[in-house]
C-alpha cells in the first residue's frame, strides 16, 4: 500500500482533513470513512486499469465537508457532493475531472430519490446530472456504497441485532 499512501499522505495529515474524525458519519468517523474508500477505490481502479491517482483522491475526498448532512442545506444527501468538490478544490487545488467524480458519488440516492419521490422530497434531482461520467467516477461511487453499507452493519449495533436474527429465524426455518 506504499503507492496508496504516496497519493494521498498531502491530504491525510493535512489538519483539516484530520479534523473530520470529529464528524459522526454512518456509525464511525468522516475520516475513517473516507480512508476505507479510497483504499478500496484504489484497489479496484488497479484491477481495472482506472486511472489510479484521480481514482484514490477523488475516493478520499469525496465527502469532504464538515458537519452532518442534516446541519445544512450544503451539507444535504444531494448537495454534499458539491459541497465536497468545492472544499477539495480550494484545499488540495484537485483537477476537473476529480470534481466530478466527486460530483456524481451520491448517484445511487440520485436513482432512489428519482423513482421513489417522497424520500427527501425538497431535494430536486436529474439522474442525467447525477450520473458518474468516468469509469473512475462508478469506481468511488460504488466504493462508498459498498462501505457505507458495511459501516451501517459494523458499527450499527442495532442492525447487527436485526441481522442476527433475521440469521436465526432463517436458521429455524430450514430445519
Ligand atoms: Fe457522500
Ligand atoms: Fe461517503
Amino acid at each position: 500500500m506504499k503507492e496508496y499512501y504516496d497519493i494521498v499522505s498531502n491530504i491525510i495529515t493535512d489538519d483539516k482533513f484530520k479534523s473530520l474524525k470529529e464528524d459522526t458519519h454512518h456509525n464511525t468517523n468522516k475520516y475513517d470513512h473516507l480512508i476505507r474508500v479510497s483504499k478500496l477505490s484504489y484497489k479496484i481502479a488497479k484491477h481495472t486499469k482506472a486511472n489510479v491517482v484521480e481514482t484514490t483522491r477523488a475516493g478520499v475526498l469525496h465527502d469532504f465537508f464538515f458537519g452532518g448532512r442534516k446541519e445544512s442545506q450544503a451539507n444535504s444527501y444531494l448537495n454534499h457532493p458539491y459541497t465536497s468538490a468545492i472544499n477539495a478544490k480550494e484545499c488540495f487545488n484537485i483537477s476537473d475531472k476529480e470534481a466530478d467524480i466527486i460530483k456524481t458519488h451520491m448517484f445511487h440516492h440520485t436513482f432512489f430519490r428519482s423513482i421513489i419521490p417522497f424520500i427527501n422530497p425538497d431535494e430536486k434531482v436529474k439522474i442525467k446530472d447525477g450520473k458518474p461520467k468516468s469509469k473512475e467516477a462508478w469506481i468511488v461511487c460504488v466504493s462508498d456504497l459498498i462501505i457505507s453499507a458495511y459501516e451501517g452493519l459494523r458499527f450499527n449495533i442495532g442492525g447487527k441485532m436485526a441481522l442476527y436474527i433475521l440469521f436465526l429465524c432463517n436458521f429455524i426455518n430450514i430445519r
